[in-house]
């Protein structure tokens, strides 16, 4: 398990475009597993950077979305697919063919949740996945609770998340109440796992997710089994965590 600390957003920003940067320079066909929300925005835009600058190269990147809202079209502003596009996809050189988001708008979701893990054996499997974490401790929107799913699967969202991701919409009743979700075991066979934190409003989630201790009331907690876990954080959603050291 490897911790990097930060001094703030702008490095954690781009220690984690540097992580990326190095997978697809060393493997050009990297599978990428890919966050959205607000803490990756910082990489995406390093790395739109890098390829504009430098050409780095996403040609044969293929990459694989955790999670979308269910009920959203991919042209809704606060659809996944429309953050994706805005953010990185429409920036950078990954062909439309090789992005993978799950998509229940014109699907049943059972079927979309069932061939979205097939989809990701097919392709051989995440090189690297990207995380954030909610302030409840959520990876992908798998939320606390007594059981987690292992595979892909349509979830109801808690009210924290609800309340948390309300801020990119106009009201909080527009926050959809369901999403599709890559599950902990999906996220768990990933060969690699950057999971970044950012901020004061994560500083008891980290501090919970890598106290020694696992349970599914913090689903981030589960990362520390992983056999090659890096946790990037800014000094704010370290401070409980060092604090305890
Ligand atoms: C997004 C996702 C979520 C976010 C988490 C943190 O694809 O899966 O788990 O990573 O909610 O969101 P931000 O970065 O907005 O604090």
């Amino acid at each position: 398990m490897k911790i990097m600390i930060a001094a703030d957003y702008r490095k954690l920003s781009q220690m984690a475009a540097d992580i990326v940067a190095k997978q697809v320079q060393t493997k050009n066909n990297s599978v990428l597993g890919l966050a959205t929300g607000s803490t990756p925005e910082g990489m995406y835009s390093i790395l739109s950077h890098m390829h504009r600058q430098d050409n780095l190269d996403f040609s044969e990147v293929i990459t694989f979305n955790l999670d979308e809202y269910v009920g959203l079209a991919p042209d809704h502003p606060q659809s996944y697919h429309y953050y994706m596009k805005h953010h990185f996809f429409k920036q950078v050189n990954v062909k439309s063919c090789n992005i993978n988001i799950p998509c229940t708008e014109k699907n049943n979701p059972e079927k979309v949740c069932r061939e979205y893990d097939q989809e990701i054996n097919n392709s051989g499997g995440i090189d690297l996945q990207v995380l954030g974490i909610g302030t409840n401790g959520h990876i992908g929107f798998n939320e606390p609770g007594r059981l987690l799913s292992v595979d892909t699967h349509i979830v109801d969202l808690t009210e924290e998340t609800i309340e948390a991701n309300s801020r990119f919409f106009k009201s909080k009743n527009e926050v959809p109440r369901r999403a599709v979700t890559m599950g902990v075991g999906s996220i768990m066979k990933a060969k690699k796992i950057m999971l970044l934190a950012s901020g004061l409003n994560k500083a008891k989630a980290v501090k919970e997710m890598l106290s020694g201790k696992v349970t599914t009331d913090l689903p981030a907690s589960l990362l520390q089994l992983h056999h090659d876990p890096l946790f990037i954080l800014d000094h704010e959603a370290a401070s409980l965590f060092q604090a305890k050291e």
